[in-house]
This record gives structure tokens, C-alpha cells and sequence, in this order.
């Protein structure tokens, strides 16, 4: 029995991180601390439209919700625009070194890999652009890795 309780313990602390939602902003550390490992990937996300989408917003826009979904997915964390971890998971349970140099642990914890699913909650398919979402050019334009 003894043996077995800090087993039993490793796994509610995965099935906690795990029901605890990886989307939700409170699992977010917030793309600064990512920096601290990622200076590069951080330095082109600061540099691209991501970063900076929350600025689109003027005047009434910038407490609308209907807005802030897209714009600024992270503000009740405090975090500015789309995030890293909007795209990649809430960090709070992967960004530890020893997890992150553990690929398939820190996918575990909540690390994920975005694809065109995760681009398309925000760039609608069905919106009103002249120019549709492309998947593959988009992805290039925010290139970081
Ligand atoms: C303490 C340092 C550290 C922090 C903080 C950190 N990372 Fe990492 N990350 C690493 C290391 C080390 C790797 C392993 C790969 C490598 O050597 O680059 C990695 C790998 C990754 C990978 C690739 C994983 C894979 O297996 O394909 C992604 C994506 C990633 N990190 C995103 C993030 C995001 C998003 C954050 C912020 C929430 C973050 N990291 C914070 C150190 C860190
Ligand atoms: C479903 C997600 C979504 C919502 C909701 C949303 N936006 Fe956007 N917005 C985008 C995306 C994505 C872009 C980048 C352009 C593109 O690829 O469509 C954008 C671009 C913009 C731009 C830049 C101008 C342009 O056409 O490129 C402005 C300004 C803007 N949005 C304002 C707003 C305002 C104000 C609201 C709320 C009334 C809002 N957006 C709601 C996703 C959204
Ligand atoms: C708009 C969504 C989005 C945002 C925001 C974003 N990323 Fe990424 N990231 C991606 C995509 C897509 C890939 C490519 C995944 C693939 O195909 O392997 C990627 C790849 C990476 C990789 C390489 C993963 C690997 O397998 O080698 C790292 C590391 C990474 N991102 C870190 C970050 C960090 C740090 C930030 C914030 C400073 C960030 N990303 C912001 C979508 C995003
Ligand atoms: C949480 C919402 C959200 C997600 C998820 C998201 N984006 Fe965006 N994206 C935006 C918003 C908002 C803008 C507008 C930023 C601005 O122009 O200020 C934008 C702008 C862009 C632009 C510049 C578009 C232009 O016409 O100037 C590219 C390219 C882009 N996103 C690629 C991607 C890719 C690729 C992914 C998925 C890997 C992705 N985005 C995921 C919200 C999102």
C-alpha cells in the first residue's frame, strides 16, 4: 500500500493538470516566461500580428467581449493578444525544463500541437474576407521554428 500511494499520487496530479482544461487562461504563465527559453520563437511571435492584435481594438472594442475572444483570448490573465499558449496549452504544468525536454510527458500536461483547427477558432472560414484563410501560407507568415 505504502509503495503504492506515490504512484497514486503522480497520477491524480496528471489527472488534475488534465481536468483542469489546458485552455483555460488560468493555466497561462504568459508568453514573457516562455521567453526565458524561447528568446528566438518569442522574439518573431513579438514581431508578427499576433502580439499585437489586442492594439487593433479601439475605443468601445476594448472592453467587447465579442472582440476580446480573438484579440485578446488571455486579458482576464492579464496577458496581451494571442498568446503562445493560446496556440501551444496553457504552460502552468509543462514549462518546467525537465517537462519540456519530455516531449511526451509535456504533452501529457497539457502541450499541444496547434494545427489548422486551432487557427480556425479564430480565422473563420465562414468570415467575410475577400481573401479566404489559407492554412499553409498563414502558417508560413507567423513562422517561429
Ligand atoms: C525552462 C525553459 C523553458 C521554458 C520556460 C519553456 N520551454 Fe519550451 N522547451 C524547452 C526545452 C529545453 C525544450 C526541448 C526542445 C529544445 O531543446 O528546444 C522545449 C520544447 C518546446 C516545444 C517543442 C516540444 C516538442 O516536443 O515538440 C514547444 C512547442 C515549446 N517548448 C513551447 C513552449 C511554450 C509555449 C512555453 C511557455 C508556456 C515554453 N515552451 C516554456 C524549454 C523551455
Ligand atoms: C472570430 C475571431 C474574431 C472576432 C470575434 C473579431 N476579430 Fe477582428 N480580426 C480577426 C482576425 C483573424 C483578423 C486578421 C485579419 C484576417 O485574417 O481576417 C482581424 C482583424 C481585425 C482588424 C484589422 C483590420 C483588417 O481588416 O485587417 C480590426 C480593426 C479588427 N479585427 C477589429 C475587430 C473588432 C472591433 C471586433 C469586435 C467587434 C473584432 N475584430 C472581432 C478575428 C476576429
Ligand atoms: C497562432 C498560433 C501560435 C502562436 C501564438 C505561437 N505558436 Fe509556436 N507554433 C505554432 C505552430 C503552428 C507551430 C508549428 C508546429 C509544427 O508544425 O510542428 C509552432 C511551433 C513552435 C515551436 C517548435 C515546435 C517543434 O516541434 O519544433 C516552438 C518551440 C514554439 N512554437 C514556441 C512558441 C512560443 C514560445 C510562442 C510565444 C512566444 C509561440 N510559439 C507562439 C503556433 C503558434
Ligand atoms: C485566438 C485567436 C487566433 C488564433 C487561434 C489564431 N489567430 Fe491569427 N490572428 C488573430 C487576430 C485577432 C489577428 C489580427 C491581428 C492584427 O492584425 O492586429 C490575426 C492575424 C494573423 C495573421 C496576419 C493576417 C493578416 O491578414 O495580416 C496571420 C498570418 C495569422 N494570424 C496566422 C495564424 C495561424 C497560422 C494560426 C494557427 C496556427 C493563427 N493565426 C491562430 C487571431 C488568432
Amino acid at each position: 500500500m505504502r509503495a503504492l500511494l506515490p504512484l497514486a499520487l503522480g497520477v491524480s496530479v496528471v489527472v488534475f493538470a488534465l481536468s483542469a482544461g489546458a485552455q483555460g487562461t488560468s493555466e497561462q504563465v504568459g508568453a514573457l516566461t516562455c521567453a526565458g527559453c524561447h528568446a528566438s520563437e518569442h522574439e518573431k511571435w513579438h514581431e508578427g500580428p499576433h502580439a499585437r492584435s489586442a492594439r487593433r481594438l479601439v475605443g468601445v472594442y476594448r472592453e467587447d467581449q465579442a472582440c476580446l475572444q480573438c484579440h485578446a483570448p488571455s486579458r482576464e490573465a492579464g496577458l496581451k493578444g494571442v498568446q503562445c499558449e493560446t496556440c501551444h496549452g496553457g504552460g502552468r504544468y509543462y514549462f518546467a525544463e525537465y517537462v519540456m525536454r519530455d516531449s511526451e510527458l509535456a504533452r501529457l500536461v497539457g502541450l499541444r500541437d496547434p494545427d489548422e483547427a486551432t487557427c480556425r477558432v479564430c480565422h473563420d472560414a465562414n468570415s467575410a474576407r475577400l481573401v479566404p484563410f489559407d492554412y499553409e501560407k498563414a502558417r508560413e507568415r507567423i513562422r517561429h521554428w
